[in-house]
C-alpha cells in the first residue's frame, strides 16, 4: 500500500470510529432520555395513584364536609347553598316557558311546552350562542344587555303568538351556574365568578334583577320565575321522569353535585320550615378539600398559574376545563427534562392548549400506530404511547375521584348500604338510588364514563350498587330550569 492509500485508510478508519462513538452517544443519550421519561411516568402516576383505601377516605371526607357546609356558612370549603326549591317539578306543570342557561363559552335559549299531566314536555327549541371572549371580563352590564337583547331575538322568532296573549309577561327558568347565594327560589346574589369568567362589578349583586334590568332595556315583557344553578335544573329534570332521583352531578367544563337533603339537618338555617321537609342544597363541590386528594406538583403548578387560585381545588382535579391542562404540564416538563418531543415541545409550553376534548380523542385513539395522536402531537410512535398513558392518569383519577365523591353524598344521605353518617337509616335496607349525571365528561367520554362507574361499583360492593342508577342527563341544565320556573310561576 502506498503512502497515499494508507492515509486514505487511516483517515476512514477516523471517520468510522468518530461515527460509531457519535451514533453510540446518541443511542446512550438517547436511552437516558427515555429512562428519564418513563421515571416521570412513574413519579406522576404513583402521585396520581387512587387506591380503594384512598377513594374510601375521600368518600368520608365527602360526607364529613358536607355536615360542616349544613352546620355553619365558612364552616368547609363546602359552601352547601340553599336553592328555596323545596319541591322539584311532578309532571302537573303545564304552559310555554322560557329558560336562558348561561354557565360556559356559550349560553344557550330556550322555549318549552309543557302539557300538564300526563303529556309531559310537548316540545322544546333551542338555540346556542357564544359569548364574545371581551363580555367574560367586561361588566356586568354589558354582559347582561347582550344575553336579553339574543333573548329577545330568540322569543320574537319563536314566538307564533298563538298561545300567549302578547303582551302577557312571559315567565324565565334563569340557568346562572355560578356559586349564588340564594335569598329566594328568584333571587340570589353572586358569590365569585369560577371557569374563566371575571365580570368583577357583579360580584355580590343580585344576577336576577341584573338580567330583568337588561330584559327590560331591551323591551321584552318577561320576569325571572326561578334562578337556579345548572345542577338543580338537572336534578329537576331527571326527578321529572324518575322520582327516585335523589342527586345530580355535572362534570363538564366546570363540576358541581345537588341532592335532597332534610330540613332539620340543616343546622344553619335552623327553623326553615318546607311543604315537604326537605330541599335541594346545592353543594358546590368544586370548592371541596381534603389533605387525602392525591395532588401532584402539576395540580399545585396549576392552581398556582390560575385566577383563582387556592379556590375550586375539586373542580380542578376532575373537571373538563382543566384535565387537558395537567396532561399539558406533564408533557411539557417530559419535553424539558428528557428532551423526548423535539420541535413538537414548542406547542406544549402553551397553557391551555390542550383542550380536553383533544385529550379524549388521543385516549380513545385505538388505531394501532395512534393516528390521531400522531395528528394531534407527534410522529414518533412510542412517545405517542407515552401521551396515551399520560392521558389514562390523568383521566382515570379524576373519574375515580368523582366517584368517591358521589358515593360520599350517598353515605351522607343513609344511601350507602352503611347506615349513612347521620340518617339513622337501618343496616341493610336498600332502596333504588338514582343520581343524574350531566356534562360532556361523562356523557361523551366514554373511558372517564367507565372508569366512574366501575370506582362506584368498587367502593359500594356489587350488591349495594345494584340499587344505584347513575343516569345521564341531558339538556337538564335548560329544561329543568324552565321546569322549575315553571313549579315556581306566579301565574
Ligand atoms: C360552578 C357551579 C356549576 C359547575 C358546573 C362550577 O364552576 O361553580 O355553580 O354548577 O361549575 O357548571
Amino acid at each position: 500500500m502506498g503512502k497515499v492509500g494508507f492515509g486514505v485508510a487511516v483517515g476512514c478508519a477516523v471517520v468510522t470510529c468518530a461515527i460509531a462513538a457519535v451514533l453510540l452517544g446518541r443511542r446512550v443519550q438517547s436511552r437516558r432520555k427515555w429512562r428519564r421519561a418513563v421515571e416521570m411516568l412513574q413519579e406522576f402516576e404513583e402521585g396520581c395513584a387512587t387506591s380503594i383505601g384512598r377513594l374510601r377516605q375521600v368518600v368520608d371526607a365527602m360526607a364529613v364536609e358536607m355536615h360542616a357546609g349544613l352546620a355553619s356558612d365558612g364552616g368547609s370549603k363546602l359552601r352547601m347553598l340553599l336553592t328555596f326549591v323545596d319541591n322539584l317539578p311532578d309532571g302537573n306543570e303545564k304552559g310555554t316557558y322560557y329558560a336562558l342557561d348561561l354557565g360556559g363559552t356559550n349560553f344557550r335559549v330556550l322555549r318549552v311546552q309543557l302539557g300538564g299531566r300526563g303529556s309531559m314536555i310537548l316540545s322544546h327549541q333551542v338555540k346556542h350562542h357564544p359569548i364574545p371572549q371581551e363580555l367574560m371580563s367586561g361588566t356586568s352590564e354589558d354582559l347582561f344587555d347582550f344575553i336579553a337583547r339574543t333573548l329577545k331575538q330568540f322569543v320574537e322568532q319563536e314566538d307564533d303568538g298563538s298561545e300567549q296573549k302578547v303582551d302577557e309577561k312571559k315567565e324565565l327558568g334563569f340557568t346562572f351556574s355560578f356559586p349564588v347565594r340564594q335569598m329566594s327560589v328568584s333571587s340570589g346574589i353572586l358569590v365569585k365568578w369560577t371557569k374563566g369568567f371575571s365580570v368583577e362589578d357583579a360580584v355580590g349583586k343580585d344576577v336576577a334583577r341584573c338580567l330583568e334590568e337588561a330584559m327590560t332595556k331591551a323591551g321584552l315583557n318577561m320576569q325571572v320565575a326561578a334562578l337556579v344553578d345548572d345542577i338543580v335544573g338537572t336534578l329537576a329534570l331527571c326527578h321529572y321522569y324518575d322520582k327516585d332521583t335523589v342527586a345530580a352531578v355535572v362534570i363538564g367544563t366546570g363540576t358541581n353535585a345537588c341532592y335532597v337533603e332534610r330540613t332539620d339537618a340543616i343546622i344553619k338555617c335552623q327553623g326553615l320550615l318546607t311543604s315537604s321537609g326537605g330541599t335541594v342544597v346545592n353543594m358546590e363541590w368544586g370548592n371541596f378539600w381534603s389533605s387525602h386528594l392525591p395532588r401532584t406538583s402539576y395540580d399545585i403548578a396549576l392552581d398556582d398559574e390560575s385566577p383563582n387560585s387556592n379556590d375550586q381545588g375539586f373542580e380542578k382535579m376532575i373537571s373538563g376545563m382543566y384535565l387537558g391542562d395537567i396532561a399539558r404540564r406533564v408533557l411539557y416538563r417530559m419535553a424539558q427534562e428528557a428532551d423526548i418531543f423535539g420541535d413538537d415541545a414548542y406547542n406544549l409550553s402553551i397553557q391551555f392548549i390542550f383542550r380536553t376534548p383533544l385529550m379524549a380523542a388521543m385516549h380513545e385513539d385505538e388505531s394501532p400506530d395512534l393516528r390521531e395522536v400522531r395528528r394531534i402531537l407527534t410522529e414518533n410512535l412510542l412517545v405517542r404511547r407515552l401521551i396515551v398513558r399520560v392521558c389514562d392518569i390523568v383521566t382515570r383519577r379524576a373519574a375515580r375521584l368523582a366517584a368517591a365523591g358521589i358515593v360520599g353524598i350517598l353515605k351522607k344521605i343513609g344511601r350507602d348500604g352503611s347506615g349513612g353518617v347521620a340518617s339513622g337509616r337501618t343496616k341493610g335496607t336498600p332502596r333504588r338510588t338514582v343520581v343524574a349525571i350531566e356534562g360532556g365528561l361523562y356523557a361523551h367520554y366514554s373511558m372517564f364514563r367507565e372508569y366512574l362507574n366501575e370506582a362506584v361499583v368498587e367502593i359500594l360492593g356489587e350488591e349495594v350498587a345494584q340499587n344505584v342508577v347513575l343516569r345521564v342527563s341531558e339538556d337538564g341544565s335548560g329544561i329543568g330550569a324552565a321546569l322549575l320556573a315553571a313549579a315556581y310561576s306566579s301565574n
